[in-house]
């Protein structure tokens, strides 16, 4: 078995994409939006298979993804298949007008496989094997597990390659979720494979992984090692560990792909997609780089309680978005309440899982499903919520369920598939590398994390009326206006040209703390931070620093396996913040800058008793530098989104820029663009748009509505204000639609090209 090092080989781009397709429904012409979840009525008896199957159509449910931890069903016995159930299934569903959207199965093994083959069971970095009998508790890179999971893909693709009612295949499940780091001697003979597919010899990777500390000199690939626990104290190579995290990121990915063209080879003409899991904490794989292996790019979204919940929802979104290159995503799994595998386990409240639904649908989804149908009654999952509950159809859920389906329906009907999310003028970059870098824990602060601080600038960016795109950092960004790195900790020397190439020629760059220390062997620039690029990134902004300041108290989110001891706080006594001179507060992290290029612009230094104390009073904080035709920001301290939203407003981002008014619909930012309190998208196709106005306040928020008939109003109130706050910059009255908690307006405009 061979693994590519897809990073090592090139950029990901549409040259080396799988060309898109997107699986058709059973519909009159196969169009539409999808709508459903993953079915398991091998939990439930046959009996109650027709209750589901009319329940569905009742929720105008056209689509299901089926069997997805059924191989102890389809195989009891190890050579003994049964498929009998399943096909019955999949007849009565194809009937019903239902798709099925069938799964490789191989998420979860049976029990008798992991009997006769503890072999393929994972070991942690402590040496221990994984126990079976959850699921996912095989190794991605085991010759053992591999064959028993390609056979049953070929059986499955065998029997159902021309059954109408398939029209999708959903390989495996949320790849990685319980087997992204493996350490077991397969993986370690896999690892030492990759590395010399990426290296070539032995001592260009010594040179890569600065083997010369503490004696890690390797003479032979035979003598690499997986980054396993070596102790209480010790700390791994991050060149080691960064090589590590890609290499668990591609061996995943080759699994897929064989399971994938085993299928393919008996049933190339149904697209084939996985469920990543981008959300709130999660961003495990690089799926910049596995988008390029799906049909179509899949999500499993699961809700953050509190008041980030919308916010959070469309920054994990775009970044989907960002991953499928624009073209409508599917949403494999969101939840219709509560799920079940937090310490505590909000539901949603009324409204939000209509909202959340066609927030999704704003954010390029072409497709809404729930994790599950039908709630289980036994299992670990038995208090997760489902589209159909453990009290029955007359419930709220249920209720909502079918209102959305009918408001989905609608939206398809009105021609809402296919369309793509307008561009926003600004880019947030993210990137897997920095996302497990910030996650090391050697750096001076290991409060780091990226994919996080994507998200207080993605908020703030709501919070000013300007919202911004998250791309992928290897995504051809150079259609923006503005881009923004956020913790980019990881830059390479050809990234870093990319940024001054897209400065010098009229772009603006938001360039963060804690950006550009490391390149992507985790070799620490030299000559004053930021070094990435041999000094070129320092060129671009116009600061040099020799040190940072590390602040905060960390005993609050604790300091779990860190080593710190337990007290997890910088020094006692010390002020934890430290304040500046626009008011902001630096609450972690500060590049201390001790020269500013003489063309360059202090906008803010630090200032004050916290300041004094720290011995950094007068130091630049935040910093501009013109270069070329662009201008680039050094925001060298981690703010929180209140003060990321008031240097974003200082800087010119955010209301009244390129603002609208409602006489005129088709200005360049309609007007809901220019209001914080409503996320407003728009999806475009050929000939028509369509604009999603969704309140991102608890109470009610007015849309001065652009012109446009209205698709859906849910939780608003339409009608016509004269004047009473709803005029538009001319005070000229115009339609007002109100919109209540978890309000969502779409409207839909012929385009002009009509
Ligand atoms: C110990 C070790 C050194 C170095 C320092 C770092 O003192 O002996 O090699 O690791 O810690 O603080
Ligand atoms: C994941 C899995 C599902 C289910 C849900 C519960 O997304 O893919 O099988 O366990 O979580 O939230």
């Amino acid at each position: 078995m061979s693994l590519s090092t897809t990073k090592a080989l090139g950029r990901s781009d549409s040259a080396i994409r799988r060309p898109f397709r997107w699986p058709t429904l059973l519909t009159d012409n196969g169009a539409g939006l999808a709508y459903g979840g993953d079915y398991n009525p091998d939990q439930w008896p046959e009996t109650t298979w027709d209750e589901d199957i009319r329940l569905m159509r009742q929720a105008h449910v056209n689509t299901v993804a089926l069997g997805i931890f059924s191989w102890s069903r389809l195989e009891p016995r190890e050579g003994e298949y049964d498929f009998d159930w399943l096909d019955r299934i999949i007849d009565k569903l194809g009937r019903a007008g239902i798709a099925v959207d069938l799964a490789s199965a191989t998420a979860a093994a049976p029990l008798w496989l992991y009997e006769r083959h503890p072999e393929v069971l994972p070991v942690d970095r402590y040496g221990h094997v994984v126990n079976p009998g959850s699921r996912q508790s095989w190794r991605p890179t085991s010759p053992v597990f591999r064959t028993y999971a390609l056979e049953l893909c070929r059986r499955l693709a065998e029997r159902y390659k021309d059954h109408p009612a398939v029209t999708a295949w959903h390989m495996n499940n949320e790849y990685g979720w319980n087997n992204r780091n493996d350490y077991s001697d397969d993986s370690q003979r896999a690892f030492r494979e990759w590395c010399r597919a990426k290296y070539g010899t032995i001592d260009a990777l010594n040179e890569a992984w600065g083997t010369a500390f503490w004696s890690q000199h390797v003479n032979d690939f035979d003598e690499i090692l997986l980054p396993r626990h070596m102790g209480g104290d010790a700390m791994a190579n991050p060149s080691q560990q960064l090589d590590y995290e890609r290499f668990g990121s591609d061996a995943l990915k080759e699994f897929y792909k064989a399971e994938r063209d085993a299928i393919a080879r008996i049933c190339p003409d149904k697209p084939f997609t996985t469920n990543f899991m981008v959300s709130t904490d999660q961003c495990a794989m690089d799926y910049a780089d596995w988008s390029d292996e799906v049909d179509f790019v899949s999500n499993d979204h699961y809700f953050h309680e509190g008041e980030s919940h919308l916010d959070e929802l469309a920054c994990s979104d775009s970044l989907v978005s960002g991953f499928a290159l624009g073209r409508p995503w599917y949403l494999m799994e969101h939840s219709t309440s509560a799920v079940q595998w937090k310490p505590l386990n909000a539901r949603k409240r009324h409204g939000e899982l209509i909202r959340d639904a066609l927030a999704h649908v704003a954010m390029g989804a072409d497709a809404i499903n729930f994790f599950q149908w039908r709630q289980s009654r036994s299992g670990a999952e038995a208090f997760h919520s489902a589209m159909l509950p453990h009290a029955g159809a007359g419930t709220r859920v249920f209720r909502d369920v079918c209102e959305l389906g009918g408001l989905l329906k609608r939206l398809g009907e009105a021609g809402l598939q296919g369309s793509r999310v307008a561009p926003s003028r600004t880019a947030i970059l993210f990137d897997a590398d920095s996302e497990w870098a910030t996650r090391c824990q050697t750096l001076p602060s290991m409060k780091l994390s990226h994919w996080h601080d994507v998200r207080d600038w993605y908020r703030a960016f709501l919070d000013v009326a300007d919202r911004a795109d998250v791309v992928p950092l290897r995504a051809d960004w150079s259609g923006y206006d503005t881009i923004v790195l956020p913790t980019v900790l990881v830059l390479s020397a050809a990234d870093v040209r990319r940024l001054a190439d897209f400065v010098r020629g009229g772009g603006t760059a938001i360039v963060g703390y804690a950006t550009g220390l490391v390149d992507e062997r985790f070799h620490v620039g030299l000559g004053g931070y930021p070094g990435a690029g041999d000094g070129l990134l320092r060129d671009v902004l116009g600061v040099r620093g020799e040190e940072f300041n590390i602040i905060g108290d960390e005993g609050e989110d604790g300091c779990d396996g860190c080593g710190c001891g337990g007290d997890g706080v910088t020094a006692v006594g010390d002020p934890a913040t430290v304040g500046l001179s626009n008011g902001a507060v630096c609450r972690l992290w500060a590049n201390v800058v001790d020269e500013v290029a003489p063309d360059a612009a202090v906008l803010a230094r630090y200032e004050g008793d916290t300041a004094t104390e720290w011995e950094l009073d007068g130091t630049p904080a935040i910093v501009r530098h013109d270069y070329g035709d662009g201008t680039a920001y050094f925001v060298g301290c981690d703010f929180d989104r209140g003060d990321i939203a008031r240097f974003l407003r200082d800087v010119g981002y955010g209301r009244g820029r390129g603002r609208a008014d409602c006489a005129d619909g088709w200005a360049d930012e309609p007007s809901g663009q220019s209001d914080a309190r409503i996320l407003h998208v728009t999806r475009e196709t050929d000939g028509r748009r369509f604009d999603f106005y969704i309140n991102r306040a608890h109470d009610d928020t007015v849309v001065r509505e652009p012109a446009g008939e209205t698709l859906i109003a849910y939780r608003c109130d339409t009608g016509v204000a004269d004047g009473a706050g709803v005029a538009d910059a001319a005070g000229a009255a115009c339609r007002a639609v109100t919109l209540h908690r978890n309000g969502v307006l779409v409207t839909t405009t012929a385009s002009r090209t009509q």
